[in-house]
């Protein structure tokens, strides 16, 4: 099946051949290595022509109904078409489908509850927080306060109590729960009592589980937090984008945070594909989908376990797996590069113990190729070869990776 209706009609190849092969050597890449970046997927043919699509081309400032601009009659039907979708797969009372990703889904968040050195009490960088809960080197670390709670260095699980009192202590505006890292559910019901019992607001950052939340394979943060912060393309398989799930009460306030607030015109290309993968992510495949991306996480996780890693958490009930490479002799850094030349492309991270880094890694993608559990456990197995370096160092990495070739080649991400 051709990629992109672009490539497919060769008219890129014809006009700018330079750039055709930059697209085509990025496809044979993605084809031809194994992506276990957590964050990333395969979206489907039908995202990829949503985007490829002429709604590209239209300027839309505003919301359906009232925009700035003419000629919006069949974008204001895609809009609402996004926004009905998204209401009935996560049961919120309100979407916002404009966020141009998921930073800027959290940046109109904050907008939308919050002022100027406000106080926020959200997980710590070095602990799986995101950029925008609190880095000094972006928007949200420089505009609010930020107190950071951290995960317990053995369980690597939130540490319940130092939310509390920190909550207690320093009586934060709002509470962010979320992360870049965290392979466990999160407990949403406990972090709204947090913020009840101080009275704050609560934001969860669902980047990560929202497409699992789609699929039915961990719990709704829809219920619990005040605003849903999330992005569209990683296990929910959408395109590259942001979102934001409220109830009625703060549907104007989120609204007029994304715009005019923080973004200009909507990119109605992106929205039209949001709508297609809402879509996707509504049937029974999409949820067989999400609970064989948490089979195999599990399966990888225990896999690398018994290789000798130190799995944060002893496993996952996510995608996502955060391990330590250290016991096989070797940190985090080298293990991503030697782990890439062998094309098995994945992440390093903070572990929620001293200053080594250790890998993240997760399974949307290849389970979106079809790959099962025998390729999970065949995964693991290939990781510490590499890792190991052992028996013949340089042999065992080219053999490697001539074997992820031959497993990737095996499940074509688009076939035909
Ligand atoms: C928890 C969390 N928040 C926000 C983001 C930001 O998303 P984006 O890269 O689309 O801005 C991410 C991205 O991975 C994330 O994991």
């Amino acid at each position: 099946m051709p990629v992109t209706p672009t490539l497919d009609a060769d008219v890129l190849r014809r006009q700018d051949p330079e750039v055709a092969d930059l697209l085509l050597g990025e496809l044979d890449r993605q084809s031809s290595t194994l992506q276990l970046i957590a964050a990333e997927n395969f979206t489907s043919p039908a995202v990829l022509a949503a985007l490829g699509s002429p709604l590209a081309n239209k300027y839309a400032e505003g919301y359906p109904g009232a925009r700035h601009h003419g000629g919006c009659e069949i974008v204001d039907a895609v809009e609402r078409l996004a926004v009905e979708r998204a209401k009935t797969l996560f049961g919120a009372q309100h979407a916002n489908v404009q966020p141009h990703s998921g930073s800027s889904a959290v940046l109109a968040a904050y907008a939308a509850l919050l002022r100027p050195g406000d106080t926020v009490l959200a997980l710590g960088l070095p602990h799986g927080g995101h950029l925008t809960h609190g880095s000094p080197a972006n928007f949200s670390g420089r505009w609010f306060d930020f107190v950071a709670y951290g995960v317990d260095a053995e369980t690597g699980l939130v540490d319940r109590d130092q939310v509390h009192s920190l909550a207690r202590a320093h009586r934060p505006k709002a509470i962010v729960c979320g992360s870049i890292a965290h392979p466990r559910h999160l407990d949403y019901a406990f972090f709204r009592e947090v913020a009840d019992e101080v009275g704050a607001y609560l934001v969860a950052d669902a980047a990560h589980p929202i497409g699992l939340v789609a699929g039915g394979a961990a719990p709704s943060p829809v219920p619990y937090a005040d605003v849903v912060c999330a992005t569209t393309h990683k296990v929910l398989r959408g395109p590259r984008g942001g979102m934001i799930l409220c109830g009625a009460e703060l549907a104007e306030r989120v609204d007029r945070a994304v715009f005019p607030f923080t973004q200009g015109g909507a990119q109605m290309h992106t929205v039209a594909a949001k709508a297609v993968a809402f879509g996707e992510a509504a049937t029974a495949e999409f949820a067989g989908y999400a609970r064989r991306v948490v089979a195999n996480a599990r399966v990888l996780a225990a896999g690398l376990a018994a290789e000798g890693l130190t799995v944060v958490s002893g496993g996952t009930d996510t995608h996502l797996i955060v391990a330590d490479p250290a016991p096989l002799g070797v940190d985090g850094r080298t293990a991503r590069d030697r782990l890439a030349a062998a094309g098995m492309v994945l992440d390093c991270c903070a572990l929620p113990y001293g200053d080594a880094r250790g890998l993240r890694l997760g399974t949307a993608a290849v389970t979106t190729q079809g790959m099962g559990e025998a390729e999970m456990a065949r995964i693991a197995a290939l990781m510490a070869v590499v890792l190991r370096g052992a028996p013949a160092g340089k042999e065992a990495g080219a053999r490697a990776r001539e074997e992820v070739r031959e497993l990737a080649g095996a499940f074509p991400p688009y076939p035909g």
